[in-house]
C-alpha cells in the first residue's frame, strides 16, 4: 500500500489513463475523487472510488469540488490532472480559434485550475502531490495538432513553475509524458497517424494506460519524496532518440 490513508483527485477518470490512475491509486490505499465531464455511472469496482462529476476548464465546477471537500472536511493529498481532448489534427495554418481556445482551455486551463484548487487548499497545512499528465507531443516537436502540443508544452512549464515556487511549502509537482497508448483518444485517430508513432518508439508497440498508472503512482508517493519539476516519460523510448 504505497498510498494509503491519502485523498485523490483524479481528473480526466471516467477512462483511459485517469481511469487506470484513479483504479491503481485506490488500490494502493488511497480515497480517490474520481472527476470527469462524461455522465453516467463509470461503473468503478472499488468502493474507496466516489465519482463526481464536473468541467475541468470551469472555474465554478472547480470552486463546486473545493466546497464539497471542505464540507467533508477532507483534505487533498494527492492531485492527477489527466483530463485531455485531442479533437483537431489541424497545424497553424487551419486551426480554427474555436479548436484552439477549447483545447486550451480543457488542457492548459484545466490543469490550472486544478492547481490552483489543491495548492490554495494545502499551502501551509500537509503535504501534497501533484501529477500532471503532458504528453511526449508537450516536449518534441511533430506535425498538425499545434494546439494539442502547444497546451502540452504549457502543461510542463507550468509544472516547473509550480514546483520551483512552492517547493519550499511541501508541495511536490512532477508532469508524465505518455508516449502512445492504447485508449479511445488513440483509438478515434487517423490510423496512419498512430502508426507513425508507432514507428518512431523504440520498443515498438503501444502502451497500456497501467503503466502510465504505475508511472503516477511513484510521483505522486512519497518514494518520490526528493523529486519535483521532474518530467517522467514513459513512452518505450519515443524521447530518449
Ligand atoms: N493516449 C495517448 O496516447 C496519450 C498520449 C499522451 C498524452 N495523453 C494524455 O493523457 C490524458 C488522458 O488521455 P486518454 O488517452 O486517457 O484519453 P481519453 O479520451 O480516453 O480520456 C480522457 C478523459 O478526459 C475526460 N475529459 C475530457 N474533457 C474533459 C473536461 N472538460 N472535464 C473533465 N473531464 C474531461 C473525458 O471524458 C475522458 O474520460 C490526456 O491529457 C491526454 O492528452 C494521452
Amino acid at each position: 500500500m504505497r498510498v494509503q490513508g491519502k485523498v485523490a483527485v483524479v481528473t480526466g477518470a471516467y477512462r483511459g489513463i485517469g481511469r487506470a490512475c484513479a483504479e491503481r491509486l485506490a488500490a494502493e490505499g488511497s480515497r480517490v475523487i474520481a472527476v470527469d465531464i462524461a455522465a453516467g455511472d463509470p461503473g468503478f469496482h472499488n468502493p474507496d472510488i466516489d465519482y463526481h462529476r464536473m468541467d475541468v476548464g470551469s472555474e465554478s465546477d472547480w470552486q463546486a469540488l473545493a466546497d464539497r471537500l471542505a464540507a467533508e472536511a477532507r483534505q487533498i493529498d494527492i492531485l492527477v490532472n489527466a483530463a485531455g481532448i485531442a479533437p483537431t489534427k489541424a497545424g497553424a495554418h487551419d486551426v480554427t480559434l474555436t479548436d484552439w481556445e477549447q483545447i486550451i482551455r480543457v488542457n492548459q486551463t484545466g490543469v490550472l485550475l486544478g492547481m490552483r484548487m489543491a495548492t490554495s487548499m494545502m499551502l501551509g497545512r500537509a503535504p501534497l502531490a501533484i501529477v500532471n499528465i503532458s504528453s511526449i507531443w508537450g516536449q518534441v516537436g511533430g506535425s498538425g495538432q499545434i494546439a494539442y502540443h502547444a497546451s502540452k508544452g504549457a502543461v510542463i512549464n507550468m509544472t516547473r513553475n509550480a514546483a520551483v515556487t512552492y517547493a519550499k511549502q511541501g508541495v511536490r509537482v512532477n508532469a508524465l509524458l505518455p508516449g502512445l497508448i492504447d485508449t479511445d483518444m488513440v483509438r478515434v485517430q487517423p490510423p496512419e497517424m498512430n502508426a507513425a508513432t508507432l514507428a518512431l518508439t523504440p520498443m515498438g508497440r503501444i502502451g497500456l494506460p497501467e503503466e502510465i498508472a504505475a508511472g503516477v503512482l511513484f510521483l505522486a508517493s512519497d518514494d518520490a519524496s526528493f523529486v519535483t519539476g521532474a518530467t517522467l516519460a514513459v513512452d518505450g523510448g519515443f524521447t530518449a532518440q
